[in-house]
C-alpha cells in the first residue's frame, strides 16, 4: 500500500486506537504526532531549495524524521519494542487498511501499539531506509505502572538518586529513562527559569543550546522566537493554564496547527516553556527542532 494515500485517515485511526493504548503511552503518542507533523515533511518534500526553505521557516535542529527515525520516540515506554516493530514494517501484507497495518506491526504485543503507529508514520515520512539500521533500544526493567507513578514525581530515582544524595523536590524531568536528566524548579517559576540554572554542557549535544543556559533551547524567553516549545508528558495538572498571549504565539509558530492538538484544552500537551508556569513537578519532552511554520507564514511563501 502507498502510505501517502492514508494521510487523511490518521486522525480517525488514532482516535480508534487510543482507548487500546496503555495510559503510559497515550499522551506520549499524541505529543509525538505533534512534534513530527506530516505538514513539515510535506513542505520539505515540496521545496527544492532546502537551504532557502530552512531559512524562510527559521528551521533549526533535526526536523526530518529521516534524521531521527530510531530515537525520536525514546520517551515512549513502548520504545523497547522498536526493533520488533521495524522487522514487521519490513514485510507489510497487502490488503490491510492503516489501522490493520498498525495492528500487524504491533504483532501480538498490545503494549507495542503506540510504537507501531509511530513506525508507520515514520515509514510514511522517512521512507524505508531506517529499517536497515542496527539500532537496539535500551531496556528498562520497570513496569508501565512504575513508569507512571514516577512520572511528574518529586522523588529522585534509581541508584543515581541514592548516590547523589538528591532529596525530594519539585523537579522537571527531561528524560524518564535517565535518572540524572532533571532540574529543580520552584513553584511559580516558568520552566525555562528553572532550566537556566542547570549548567551542564547541553550545548555539546544540541547545537541550539547555549553554554550555561540550560537544556531547553531559548532565544528570547518572551514568547517571540518559538525555540522553547516542549511536550508536557506528565504533571500537566501542575502547570498553569495557557493564556491568550501564548495561544496567539503558538498559532503564529504553527505548533498547534495539526489534527492532534486539542484546541479547547486549558493545559495543552504542547507549550512554550518560557510561558509555562508550574506549581509542581512535571515531565517534559524537548523536541530536537524548532521553526516558524504557522499558516500565515506558509501562505506568504506560496505567494512569492
Ligand atoms: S524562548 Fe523564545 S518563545 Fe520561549
Amino acid at each position: 500500500m502507498n502510505l501517502a494515500n492514508c494521510d487523511s485517515q490518521w486522525r480517525s485511526v488514532i482516535e480508534r486506537l487510543l482507548p487500546e493504548v496503555h495510559p503510559v503511552d497515550r499522551d506520549a503518542l499524541l505529543i509525538w504526532l505533534q512534534l513530527y507533523p506530516l505538514k513539515v515533511a510535506r513542505l520539505a518534500a515540496a521545496d527544492a531549495n532546502r537551504a532557502e526553505f530552512e531559512r524562510y521557516y527559521q528551521l533549526r535542529g533535526r526536523y526530518l524524521l529521516a534524521e531521527n527515525a530510531d530515537t525520536s520516540h525514546q520517551f515512549f515506554y513502548s520504545h523497547r519494542y522498536w526493533a520488533a516493530v521495524k522487522a514487521a514494517l519490513g514485510s507489510l501484507p497487502e490488503g490491510l487498511d492503516l489501522l490493520g497495518l498498525i495492528r500487524h506491526a504491533a504483532g501480538a504485543e498490545k503494549m507495542a501499539l503506540p510504537i507501531a503507529a509511530v513506525g508507520l508514520m515514520t515509514l510514511r515520512q522517512a521512507g524505508p531506509a531506517f529499517l536497515a539500521s542496527g539500532y537496539q533500544p535500551k531496556l528498562d526493567g520497570r513496569t508501565p505502572e512504575q513508569f507512571l507513578s514516577a512520572r511528574g514525581s518529586d522523588q529522585p530515582r534509581g541508584l543515581w538518586g541514592k548516590l547523589s544524595g538528591a532529596k525530594a523536590a519539585l523537579r522537571i524531568t527531561m528524560a524518564e529513562d535517565q535518572p540524572d536528566r532533571w532540574f529543580p524548579i520552584l513553584t511559580g517559576q516558568h520552566i525555562t527559569t528553572g532550566a537556566e540554572l542547570d549548567k551542564r554542557p547541553y550545548h555539546e549535544s544540541d547545537e541550539r543550546c547555549y553554554k550555561d543556559m540550560g537544556p531547553i533551547p531559548v532565544d528570547c524567553r518572551a514568547g517571540s522566537c518559538g525555540t522553547c516549545w516542549v511536550g508536557i508528558l506528565g504533571g500537566r495538572e501542575n502547570t498553569e493554564p495557557v493564556i491568550e498571549f501564548e495561544r496567539k504565539r503558538m498559532n503564529y509558530f504553527g505548533y498547534w496547527e495539526n489534527e492532534f492538538h486539542d484546541a479547547g484544552a486549558e493545559r495543552p500537551l504542547i507549550r512554550l516553556a518560557c510561558q509555562t508556569i508550574v506549581r509542581g513537578s512535571a515531565s517534559i519532552v524537548i523536541p530536537p527542532w524548532n521553526g516558524v511554520l504557522g499558516e500565515s507564514r506558509q501562505k506568504r511563501r506560496e505567494e512569492v
